[in-house]
């Protein structure tokens, strides 16, 4: 198959990954009309077509908290990416130093800080959830600390998990490797078996041998729905900004009122975000929410978006409504499904080619120009 799209590696990706791993990145919650909404709510927004201007010279470069990047799209933090292909966090980080891009590694991933720090010389980012046990949360920062990430990604979305149906049917509370189902999907998918027999990251390597009472699989997925905290609030915030002392990113933000809290705390940027669709179903798209909330905090702190990203396109119409960064999750998850670390880079060339000609097609030649002249009156 030619891949020109996407969506042509989220169909390869269908092929190669087993089914439980490639429901687990494409689903949502409930009825998953979040999850839906967040793409299509794109399409209603319409560029404005502009003729006869010089195209030459163009660039995408916009900083991210500060950080260079080639194209204000980075990598979002996504748990058991290292499921999709064998030592999948390690390519999806490859693949985004050699881009120019930021790589998020989720808390939940499969490789853990210190193998990405090992395999990567460019600093990456490190999402953190919240946890009840305060020391084994001290120990990640100090651990992301010390690999040098260049900025922390605290996730206030997903204190309790939204149910996602087919990840129950799937059996995924339980180890892959331990149920009939599992090994039945797993054996389908021989070439991705076999890589997955040939590398020792297996399990959650920020987790297991790191917190107390956490030796398997298996024990960790109790321990993961027991030891995320419910109580989180923003004096944590405060405190984790103080313990961490660099850039500080949110994520999760929906509300222009959490807005201003999050604005409140003085952290260096937030994520407008639903989790992908995954958590709160019936919420309205990030992309619905991006510009009040822009309108809101804008002027104060850096605000970024994810959510049902799939093309050039849809970076440009972000950025156009008032972002300073956007996230890519299931894209980037697709193409590391489908081809590993090339399939990555493959994810970040066919999304940055199709920015680059979008703005061209626009009249503008600097990302950082675009605006909402460049939307199409009562799009947006
Ligand atoms: C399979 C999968 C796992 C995810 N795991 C995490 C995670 O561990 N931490 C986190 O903050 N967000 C996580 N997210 C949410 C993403 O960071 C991001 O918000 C979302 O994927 C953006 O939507 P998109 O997939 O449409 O680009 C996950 C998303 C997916 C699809």
């Amino acid at each position: 198959m030619t891949v020109c799209t996407i969506e042509d590696l989220r169909k390869l990706a269908e092929k190669r990954v087993p089914r439980m791993f490639y429901d687990y990145a494409d689903s949502g919650s409930w009825t998953e009309s979040t999850y839906r909404a967040n793409e299509s709510d794109f399409q209603k927004i319409k560029l404005r077509q502009r003729v006869a201007v010089d195209m030459t010279n163009r660039s995408t470069a916009m900083p991210m908290v500060g950080n260079n990047t080639f194209m204000p799209v980075a990598l979002a933090p996504t748990g058991l990416a290292g499921m999709q292909r064998a030592d999948g966090e390690i390519h999806a980080a490859k693949a985004a130093e050699k881009f120019g891009v930021p790589f998020t590694l989720s808390t939940m991933s499969i490789c853990s800080i210190e193998d990405v720090a090992e395999h990567t010389q460019a600093p990456f980012w490190f999402q953190l959830y919240v946890m009840k046990d305060k020391r084994f949360l001290e120990s990640l920062i100090d651990r992301a600390k010390a690999a040098k990430c260049s900025a922390l990604v605290l996730t206030l979305d997903l204190q309790i998990l939204g149910q996602r149906h087919k990840d129950v049917r799937n059996g995924l509370s339980t180890a892959p490797y331990k149920s009939i189902k599992g090994l039945t999907q797993i054996a389908a998918k021989p070439l991705w078996a076999m890589r997955m027999l040939a590398t020792k990251r297996k399990g959650f390597r920020n987790i297991i041998g790191h917190a107390e009472g956490v030796s398997n699989l298996d024990s960790l997925f109790s321990w993961t729905a027991e030891q995320f905290d419910p109580q989180l609030n923003w004096k944590d915030v405060e405190w984790i900004k103080k313990k961490w002392g660099g850039k500080l990113i949110l994520k999760g933000i929906l509300d222009t009122e959490d807005a201003k809290l999050a604005e409140e705390t003085g952290a260096d940027a937030i994520i407008v975000s639903n989790h992908g669709g995954r958590q709160l179903d019936g919420a309205p798209s990030s992309i619905s929410q991006l510009k009040d909330i822009v309108d809101a905090v804008g002027d104060q702190i850096e605000v970024h978006v994810d959510g049902g990203i799939r093309s050039g396109q849809d970076v440009l119409k972000a950025i156009a409504l008032g972002a300073k960064g956007t996230y890519i999750g299931r894209p980037f998850l697709y193409g590391l499904g489908a081809m590993g670390e090339q399939g990555v880079t493959k994810t970040l060339e066919i999304v940055h080619k199709e920015l680059d000609i979008t703005m061209a097609l626009c009249g503008e030649r600097e990302l950082r120009n675009i605006g909402r002249k460049h939307l199409l009156p009562g799009s947006f």
